[in-house]
């Protein structure tokens, strides 16, 4: 069993530093060619009257700067010379601010310590943005998602539109940062797998201590609090995401996050929790198995399946396979025990070519993996499915769902109630890797969580 952590580790502190920062600043300004990009920090959100949300920086924003403040904005301009590509609007020193909200970097310290070229306050962006976008064949920027920033991109852009007849130059286009800088964000650096390593390590350790405490009548809310305790406890800023602890059919609401029930012996208990290090990386892993310790017949049928689909699945994770072929691989795997079960009936290509397998297993099998849970990046260009490559991050999490929420499909069988109220989801993060440093092609990430179902037993 983990011990229960009374320091954080030093793990937790080794976070990505300047260096990595500004090797991918370089990598992307590669990748522009000649248009400026406008990538700004997010906000800070109000939960309820005036109080905030703990900050969360924009992933595309920390990607490039490491700046873990709000409202800033980082410009990367091809088009200027050496000394001028990398400018930081910021927000500047303000004592009378900082007693309330905490210390900034302000502008000197975004170049002295986060290698901006050049940095000015945030107020000053209106003036200055038509100057450093002058001279630049395009504007890189996403538009629909900064309400602030946009109205001063598009208008220094137009006033440069306008002027264009005598000036005799003007950005051309208005373009998605988005396709250039996700690309880079979906291959991990060897540095950003450790900390995958690292966030999945600490999550994997909470899992093993929630199944090793969870009991009748324990609530949900519980399991909850032993879990993120863990992660926090390990250094981490806390949860990647709402934390799911679902008993019993709560188990078959995929988003339920509400954890205000009550664990009931002869339930199952899914948990689909991950940590966030202070870096941002983060774990995504679910476990499922019996609250009192053992599984009934049902629930077991049920879990040996949703394991042989989710092990299947793990197996065809290699460079130039797909996302894809790792979803069809645990389908395969899931409707033909389904049909083996009689709760699907049919034959195996026809149920899938149909859907009618959607009432039981209604999600896709995975996602990128990174700094966004739900990691940005292609998984289809065009026609065609993108190839995992050494460095990609995805989930693997097939699952199960048995409730009378959906009607089943003309033509599939009524479902008995001894199945219903059994939800199952097993999930790992598993990382691509090159065949000749590891012949299968992947690694787990999560493997210290344990999903025999022999383990989820006592
Ligand atoms: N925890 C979110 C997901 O598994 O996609
Ligand atoms: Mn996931
Ligand atoms: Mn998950």
């Amino acid at each position: 069993m983990p011990a229960i952590l009374t320091e954080p580790r030093r793990s937790v502190f080794a976070v990505i530093d300047q260096h990595c920062h500004a090797e991918r600043r370089q990598r992307f300004l590669d990748l522009l060619g000649d248009a400026a990009a406008v990538i700004p920090a997010a906000p800070l959100v109000t939960h309820h009257a005036d109080c905030e949300w703990p900050f969360r920086q924009n992933s595309d924003f920390w990607y490039l700067t490491g700046f873990d403040e709000p409202d800033a904005v980082a410009l990367l301009l091809p088009h200027r010379p050496d000394g001028e590509r990398y400018v930081l609007f910021v927000q500047p020193r303000e004592p009378g601010a900082e007693v309330w909200t905490g210390r900034r970097w302000g502008v000197e310290g975004a170049m002295e310590h986060f290698g901006a070229d050049l940095a000015h306050p945030l107020e000053d962006l209106a003036e200055l943005l038509p100057h450093y976008l002058e001279g630049a064949e395009g504007i890189a920027f996403r538009v629909g998602h900064h309400s602030k920033v946009e109205p001063l991109v598009l208008q220094a852009w137009g006033t440069q539109l306008d002027r264009q007849p005598r000036t005799g130059a003007a950005a051309l286009a208005l373009v998605a940062p988005c396709p250039l800088l996700h690309r880079l964000r979906l291959e991990k650096t060897p540095q950003e797998l450790e900390r995958l390593r690292e966030a999945c390590r600490i999550s994997a350790e909470a899992h093993e201590l929630a199944r090793q405490a969870a009991q009748p009548g324990m609530g949900e809310r519980q399991i909850q609090a032993l879990i993120e305790q863990h992660f926090l406890a390990a250094g981490a800023r806390g949860p990647a995401y709402g934390s799911i602890v679902a008993g019993g059919d709560n188990a078959c609401v995929l988003h339920y996050i509400a954890n205000s029930a009550q664990l009931r012996d002869g339930d199952l208990l899914l948990i689909d929790a991950g940590c966030s290090l202070s870096d941002y990386y983060n774990g995504d892993i679910t476990r499922t198995f019996p609250v009192n310790g053992r599984f009934s017949g049902e629930q077991r049928d049920l879990y040996d399946l949703v394991l042989e689909a989710q092990i299947a699945a793990v197996a065809a994770v290699a460079p130039g396979g797909t996302a894809e072929q790792v979803h069809d691989t645990a389908l395969r795997v899931m409707v033909e025990g389904l049909l083996d079960l009689g709760l699907l009936s049919g034959d195996a290509d026809g149920v899938i070519e149909q859907g009618a397998y959607r009432h039981l297993f209604m999600h896709r099998t995975g996602h990128w993996l990174g700094l966004d849970v739900h990691d940005v990046g292609a998984y289809r260009l065009g026609d065609h499915p993108v190839n995992l490559a050494p460095g990609m991050v995805l989930t693997v999490e097939p699952g199960l769902y048995v409730s009378d929420r959906l009607p089943v499909p003309d033509g599939q069988p009524a479902i008995d109630d001894r199945w219903k109220g059994i939800g199952i989801r097993i999930e790992d993060d598993v990382a691509v890797r090159d065949c000749q440093e590891v012949a299968c092609g992947h690694e787990v990430l999560t493997a210290a969580a344990l999903k025999a179902t022999a383990d989820m037993e006592r």
